[in-house]
């Protein structure tokens, strides 16, 4: 066990001081893209201030065969960017995997300056977080970096999941955890084989009519994700990080990954992973509040005066709880605002007077 005085000390003499807290950036769509596809890759610089966060995928998803051209278009892309606002993200290979070394030392030394966050692939527990945060202390020592780099986790094995508050909590590095729907399906032996959403098997169906038990019966299709998702929302929330739902496959069904992006965003996720274009746009819609929600929010914020006691609103009862909820809308909005003009101007459009 690490004392608690210890926890806060760089891992190695020279790295920088690790944070106490993780800042809440926005980080509404991770935006995926294959270094060593150059159609992808030139797109990049374009996409600057279009997306919250843009992700240079080295792992699943890209051939074994180019996987030192993935690495390196990622140094290239890095080094000739302005990132501006958006933050500059990767996915590192597995840490059983023979690359995974030569992505850290390579990424540290060229791009660490600019790498805001690494995503950790099929993280089984704290140990990998241990490692991963002594060799990051080592190489940003050895790169004269002066902010430490954020590590992130996908939740994707069943050990990953059985471990999850030890792995939010290994290292003040971590910055939040992602749902890896398509492998923790394979891990667990789920017979979904489907990148994240639902299944239409996987539900519940109303009684039958003792009168007519020939009669038709509802279903209703239950979410596949749910206990995964929310056990990551009260891990993350317990050690002040951040969850997010992760990749859906089926690209071309708007609808379904709209529905399951917002299922993630009510339960506590503050974004998701964007495999294409389209789904940014969905992404940043969800993840943010709505003009009613905030035109709520600020109504039982004015409402409650210095926060204290209860008042009714609309028939409804609100009080010192419902006001906690309501900053938590106010707040995303304002965190919002500052980086997203057009939401900026939906949110100051609002009134509250009628
Ligand atoms: C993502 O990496 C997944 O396995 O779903
Ligand atoms: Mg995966």
């Amino acid at each position: 066990m690490r004392p608690a005085k210890d926890f806060f000390r760089p891992l190695a003499v020279g790295a920088p001081t690790p944070v106490t807290e993780i800042p809440a950036r926005p980080s509404r769509a991770i935006h995926f893209f294959d270094p060593s596809n150059a159609k992808m890759a030139a797109k990049v610089p374009q996409m600057v201030g279009t997306v919250d966060v843009l992700l240079g995928n080295l792992e699943d998803a890209v051939k074994a065969d180019n996987k030192e051209a993935a690495r390196a278009g990622l140094v290239k892309i890095a080094q000739e960017t302005d990132f501006g606002p958006t933050q500059l993200w990767t996915r590192i290979n597995a840490l059983d995997s023979p690359w995974v070394l030569d992505d850290l030392t390579t990424l540290v030394a060229e791009i660490g300056d600019k790498l805001d966050v690494i995503m950790v692939p099929k993280v089984q527990g704290a140990e990998d977080i241990h490692y991963v945060d002594r060799l990051l202390a080592q190489l940003e020592a050895k790169a004269g970096l002066e902010r430490p780099i954020l590590v992130h986790a996908i939740l994707e094995t069943a050990r990953g999941v059985a471990n999850i508050e030890e792995i939010c909590g290994a290292s003040p590095r971590m910055q939040g955890l992602s749902l890896g729907p398509a492998d923790l399906a394979a891990d667990r032996r789920m017979k979904t084989t489907r990148v994240g959403g639902g299944h239409p098997g996987y539900l519940v169906r109303q009684d039958a009519n003792p009168d007519q038990p020939e009669a038709h019966r509802d279903v209703f299709q239950q979410d596949l994700w749910h206990y995964t998702i929310s056990r990551m929302v009260d891990a993350c929330a317990m050690h002040g990080i951040y969850p997010y739902y992760g990749p859906f496959g089926d690209i071309a069904d708007v609808v379904a990954c709209e529905d399951q992006f917002r299922n993630a965003f009510l339960l506590g996720c503050v974004g998701t992973w964007s495999l294409h274009p389209k789904q940014i746009e969905i992404a940043n819609r969800v993840f943010a509040p709505s003009a009613d929600e905030i035109k709520h929010a600020r109504r039982v914020v004015a409402a409650m005066g210095d926060g204290t006691g209860a008042v009714m609103l609309d028939g409804k009862m609100e009080d010192d709880a419902s006001l906690k909820q309501c900053m938590v809308m106010v707040e995303l909005a304002e965190q919002l605002a500052a980086i997203d003009p057009q939401l900026k101007a939906q949110y100051d459009a609002i009134t509250i007077e009628d």
